[in-house]
Parts: C-alpha cells; structure tokens; sequence
C-alpha cells in the first residue's frame, strides 16, 4: 500500500533551554501541502511548540523565508515533499526553531542611512508621479526576507565591513531614485561592495531580483570606469 504520510525534519531550537540545535521528524497526512502549510499543521496537530514566522500567506511580506533543503526559499511558495529538511534562514541568529532575529538588520539601514536623502525641490515635488529609470523596476519586487544575505558566501552577521546583497540592492534603488542627492556609489565603496567582484553570484532571491546583474553590477562598472 502506497505510504499515506508525508515524512518532513525540522530544525529545533530554543537557547532558553536547549545546548544544541537539533532535528525532530514529523509524519503529516499525504496532501497537497505547502512548507507554511505543514508547519502550520504541525503547530496546530502535533507540536504546539515550534515557531515560526508568516503574515500574508501569498509571497509578499517575505517572513516566511527559511531554508528547505539548505535553499532559501518562502515557506508558503514552496510545495511539501517527503524527506524535505526545514531550517531557519542561515548566518542570523535564531530566535527559536525557524524565527530568526531582523530588528538588528532593519535598525542597520537607518544606521547605513538607506533612505532617499532629499533637497527641499525634491520633497516639493513628492506629489508628483516619480519617473524613475527603467532598471528601478527590477528591484521593486524585494520583500526582505533576507534570503539573500543567507545566501551569500561572504555575508557574517551583523555585517561589519561588508553590508551584504540585502543592503545592496537598498542602495540601487536609491541610486535609481531621481530624488536622491546622496552619492551612493561612494556609499557601495564604504559599505564593502567590491568584495562582489570575487563571488560567484551566488546570492539568491526568492523573488527573483537579479541582484548581482541588476543592483550590484550597476556600483562594480561605476567603479571600473572610475580606475
Ligand atoms: S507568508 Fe508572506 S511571503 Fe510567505
């Protein structure tokens, strides 16, 4: 007879009481289940206790991102299969099981000041539409789950030195803000961009932002044209 369950690990951890992470196993009813979908279930049929993180539940708050498979991935995007292992984001700490701390990152972009810095022209003109160039739109899809800087080879929490693609992709969209007066190339320089150039474009996005060829590339060619 065909196995009715489907069999999926996931990472536990609560440094309140345990010494380790470790991994507990749960068996689900064979359905059409999402990664959020089954732990939602899990959480409401098998173990009250394991946390994680979502909001709208259709790929657009960006909380529910976690490792499935050692991929990054958005839980409630993703289809269930046997044997699937399910992480936290890796290279942030973890608060338990699958939620990881953000408030030190998000603080981080007021720290890095990753807001568009505007004269009294530009907020004048804040009613108006905004025509930005083309390139803006392929970075508007970012929903900072952080996946990208799970991702990247070179990123180490809090990201000292070097930012990491999350900010950098921040840091394009205001370089593509025609309000803008900031030099954000200069700001990429200060913020370790240029360790970029060694990667092999390994950071990925869950929604699809070409962040080495569409955000990254833009400050690396800058700078090849400057030397
Ligand atoms: S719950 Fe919002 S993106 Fe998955």
């Amino acid at each position: 007879m065909k196995n009715a369950f489907t069999g999926v690990e996931v990472f536990r951890y609560n440094p309140e009481t345990d010494k380790e992470p470790w991994w507990r196993s749960y068996r689900l009813p064979r359905e059409n289940y999402t990664v959020l979908g089954a732990l939602q279930y899990i959480q409401e049929h098998l173990d009250p206790t394991l946390a994680f993180r979502y909001s709208c539940r259709y790929g657009r708050c960006g909380l529910c991102a976690v490792l499935v498979n050692n991929n990054p991935a958005l839980a409630c995007q993703t289809n269930l299969q046997d044997g699937m292992k399910i992480a936290p984001l890796a290279k942030l700490p973890v608060l338990k099981d699958l939620v990881i701390e953000r408030r030190t990152i998000l603080e981080a972009l007021q720290k890095h000041a990753l807001y568009p810095e505007m004269g009294i022209e530009e907020c004048k003109g804040l009613q108006e539409p905004l025509h930005e160039p083309e390139e803006a739109a392929l970075l508007r899809g970012c929903l900072e789950c952080f996946s990208c800087l799970s991702s990247c080879p070179r990123y180490d929490f809090p990201g000292k030195g070097f930012a990491g693609p999350y900010f950098f992709v921040r840091l394009a969209q205001l370089h593509l803000d025609p309000r803008d007066r900031q030099d954000r190339f200069l700001q990429g320089r200060e913020m370790g961009i240029e360790q970029c150039r060694e990667c092999a474009k390994k950071c990925r996005c869950p929604a699809g932002i070409g962040i080495f060829e569409n955000a990254i590339k833009l400050f690396l060619q800058h700078d090849n044209e400057r030397l």
